[in-house]
């Protein structure tokens, strides 16, 4: 497969589907998490599958309402640290286990974001 084709390989929209509900459902019992994130997920949620669905290769949803992702600007209000960085990953990964993304793409995925999150980080500990 092709980077470009993760979308349609993982199982389009309802992957994607799957996979922020099961990533949302842990960011809002992560102990680290908690503090940054607003207590209604649900807008959250909801830009987050655009974004990603465009990060997979699907249609650019994101860009089509929001424009430029500029994500690190975006993020520069909430203080990433290392230790959120880390608690972010964590609940990635339990949700590409729980919407049962298969490999190769679990890996291909998770390894993009783990870059996308290195890059977000914005404040020491
Ligand atoms: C928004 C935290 C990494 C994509 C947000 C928000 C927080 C946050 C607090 C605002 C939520 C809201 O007000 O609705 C974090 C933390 C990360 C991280 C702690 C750890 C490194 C990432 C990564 C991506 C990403 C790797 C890309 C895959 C987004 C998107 C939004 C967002 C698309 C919505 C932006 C918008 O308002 O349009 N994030 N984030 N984040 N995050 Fe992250």
């Amino acid at each position: 497969y092709q980077q470009g084709n993760i979308y349609d390989a993982i199982g389009g929209a309802e992957a994607v589907e799957r996979l922020v509900e099961a990533f949302y459902k842990r960011v809002g019992q992560h102990p680290d998490l908690i503090p940054i994130f607003p207590d209604d997920l649900t807008e959250t949620a909801r830009k987050q599958k655009q974004f990603l669905t465009q990060f997979f290769g699907g249609p650019p949803l994101y860009i089509q309402e929001h424009g430029h992702p500029m994500l690190r600007a975006r993020h520069m209000p909430f203080p990433i640290t290392p230790t959120r960085r880390d608690a972010w990953l964590e609940c990635m990964a339990g949700a590409l286990d729980e919407a049962e993304i298969d490999e190769p793409y679990k890996s291909s995925i998770y390894e993009r974001l783990t870059m996308t999150a290195n890059h977000m980080m914005n404040t020491e500990e």
